[in-house]
């Protein structure tokens, strides 16, 4: 779908490596350059016109993003740099005081850096402790294991919408029901989901949820916060300085602004968020639904084709995500990742940011394939005809 509209993709490169990050339509990179040539100003600080005008369109990217993922309030929606940045404000901001020492937060072996080193670090400061749900046969979440492993001092529960190396969609929305009838906290890590399928804050009732732009066709250094007003209201922000405050004189006398600009300290990336809602648009007018049901055409037409190669070793065969990992018996996972390179293919090896993942999986490394709406299945035959010949393989590599 919609190939044309993409520049990269005319560089004759058959680009699997969506899950690090997506590629940019030519809409996005109009809108970021209209602003750069047209109405580059600072946001929230001019008093002239084209001042105005950067409001008004920053302003406007954040009412996108609040329709996009159905919040109530727009100031449930703060910029930030991505999903790291997203999950580290909620660790410090919010968790680091709200949990008590030997309180629990529950997280998986599968999931990625950021949605595990904030917690790690916050066990090592404020004596809180992680615990792994343990995960089905598949190396899934099931909500029966969620109940099992859940203690009188479980208070959160941080789970990705959809893993990066396995590519399983768990259900967080039955996962947050239970949680919350337990006081538990539910953090979602939306990193790899919120491209690929629609999502509604308000159905899934999660407490906050992070997510990136340019996992969604935006530009890098942009993503995204949401959280429930409420609990935005008690996040204290990590970064000090202009934007975010109303008055101060003395260190006794801060007076912050109210949300969302409380929580955007500095000069934001304006042309960040303003790439983020045309990404949003041009993902709305090609629809979620259709998007999510491509991309599992797509899954099923590679495995399909997957499974027949006997030295294959597929980490997930079945899996929701557009997310293929595997492993070419004998054969180093960076060295198929350099074969296919020599074919302009493009795709991801190694532990994919998801470190602990061989504690359950027992793999370290892995070749990953993943997919958005603009690949084909021709695109997978090529890539198909490289990986099912192992010989050829073998041959090049010397
Ligand atoms: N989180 C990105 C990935 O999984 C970078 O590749």
């Amino acid at each position: 779908m919609n190939q044309s509209d993409f520049p990269m993709l005319k560089k004759d490169i058959i680009y699997f490596d969506n899950a690090a990050t997506t590629l940019k339509p030519k809409q996005v990179l109009d809108k970021m350059n209209d602003y750069y040539e047209n109405y580059s100003a600072n946001a929230h600080r001019g008093d002239y016109d084209i001042s105005f005008k950067t409001d008004q369109e920053y302003e406007l990217a954040r009412e996108k993003v609040r329709k996009f993922i159905n919040a109530r309030e727009v100031e449930e929606i703060i910029f930030t740099s991505g999903t790291t940045e997203s999950l580290n404000m909620v660790a410090n901001g919010f968790f680091k005081k709200y949990l008590e020492e030997n309180d629990e937060i529950l997280i998986t072996m599968s999931e990625h850096a950021s949605n595990v080193l904030p917690w790690f670090h916050l066990q090592n400061t404020n004596g809180c402790l992680v615990k792994f749900i343990p995960l089905d046969a598949n190396h899934y979440v099931t909500l029966e294991n969620v109940k099992k492993a859940v203690t009188p001092r479980t208070k959160l529960i941080a789970l990705a919408g959809i893993t990066n190396v396995l590519g399983d969609e768990r259900p967080i929305k039955e996962i947050t029901e239970f949680a919350h009838a337990h006081n538990i906290f539910v953090v979602m890590d939306g990193a790899q989901s919120v491209p690929h399928k629609k999502t509604d804050v308000c159905d899934l009732d999660v407490d906050f949820l992070a997510f990136s732009g340019h996992k969604m066709c935006g530009p890098t250094g942009i993503g995204v916060l949401y959280g429930k007003k409420q609990l935005l209201e008690e996040l204290d922000p990590i970064n000090m300085g202009g934007g975010m405050n109303e008055s101060f004189d003395d260190p006794q006398n801060l007076y912050f602004k109210d949300l969302p600009h409380r929580l955007e300290a500095g000069t934001p990336n304006i042309a960040g968020a303003i790439g983020l809602g045309q990404a949003i648009d041009y993902l709305q007018s090609i629809g979620m639904d259709k998007i999510n049901e491509y991309e599992k055409s797509l899954r099923k037409y590679a495995i399909d084709k997957l499974i027949k190669i006997p030295y294959l070793d597929i980490l997930n065969i079945e899996a929701d995500g557009a997310i293929i990992s595997f492993n070419v018996n004998d054969i180093f996972s960076q060295d198929v990742a350099y074969y296919l390179n020599k074919y302009n293919i493009c795709v991801r090896a190694g532990n994919h940011c998801a470190k602990i993942l061989k504690n359950e999986v027992g793999i370290k490394n892995s070749l990953r394939i993943s997919f958005y709406f603009y690949n084909t299945k021709s695109e997978i035959d090529d890539f198909i005809e490289l990986i099912k010949n192992k010989e050829k393989m073998k041959v090049e590599m010397i």
